[in-house]
């Protein structure tokens, strides 16, 4: 007969020292920081070419066309200019915008409702075409959006 399994191995002693002067816990890492609407937009370069792709849509638009038709050279790039200022400021870029406020550049042309929804149209068309994701398009929608009441005049009769 032999026992069975015979001596049993030493038991490893617990280790149950902690080390001293280990501190006080690490904090967890930060998350990282969220981008802002600029950077998400590919800053000045991704804006230019979205304000680009605008421009060309509203002037070739039947609804919008006969505003921008009239304006010289100079007068587009200073809108260029001043549009590109503005959505870099808007969405959250290092930007000075330094054209009129929203009141004063459209005061007196009797904006009407169906132009701006057809210079949105434009600028949704020109983000789809810059592959700008929807949350870029509806957040940057979002930011132009109160200055609807700046910019139309001309407001469409209430249904009686
Ligand atoms: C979507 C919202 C709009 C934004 C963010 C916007 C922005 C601007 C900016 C930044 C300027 C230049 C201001 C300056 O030079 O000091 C401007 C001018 C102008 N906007 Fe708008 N605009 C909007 C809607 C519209 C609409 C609905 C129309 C009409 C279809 C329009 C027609 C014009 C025209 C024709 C000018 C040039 C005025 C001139 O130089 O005489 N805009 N806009």
């Amino acid at each position: 007969m032999f026992a069975c399994g015979g001596a049993k191995p030493p038991k490893e002693p617990l280790v149950t020292e902690t080390v001293a002067d280990a501190g006080p816990p690490e904090p967890p890492p930060e998350p990282p920081k969220p981008k802002s609407l600029y950077e998400r937009l590919g800053e000045k370069e991704g804006i230019t070419k979205v304000v680009d792709a605008f421009i060309k849509n509203a002037a070739s638009n039947d609804v919008t066309k006969k505003r921008f038709a009239k304006l010289s050279k100079e007068r587009v790039e200073k809108f260029r200019n001043n549009l590109i200022d503005q959505i870099c400021k808007e969405s959250g870029g290092d930007c000075e915008y330094t054209g009129k406020s929203m009141k004063d550049a459209h005061k007196g042309m009797k904006i009407t409702e169906a132009e701006w929804n057809a210079t949105v149209s434009a600028l949704k068309a020109a983000l789809d075409e810059n592959s700008v994701g929807e949350n870029e398009q509806n957040d940057l929608i979002a930011a132009i959006a109160p200055m609807k009441e700046d910019i139309v005049e001309v407001k469409p009769k209430a249904k009686k």
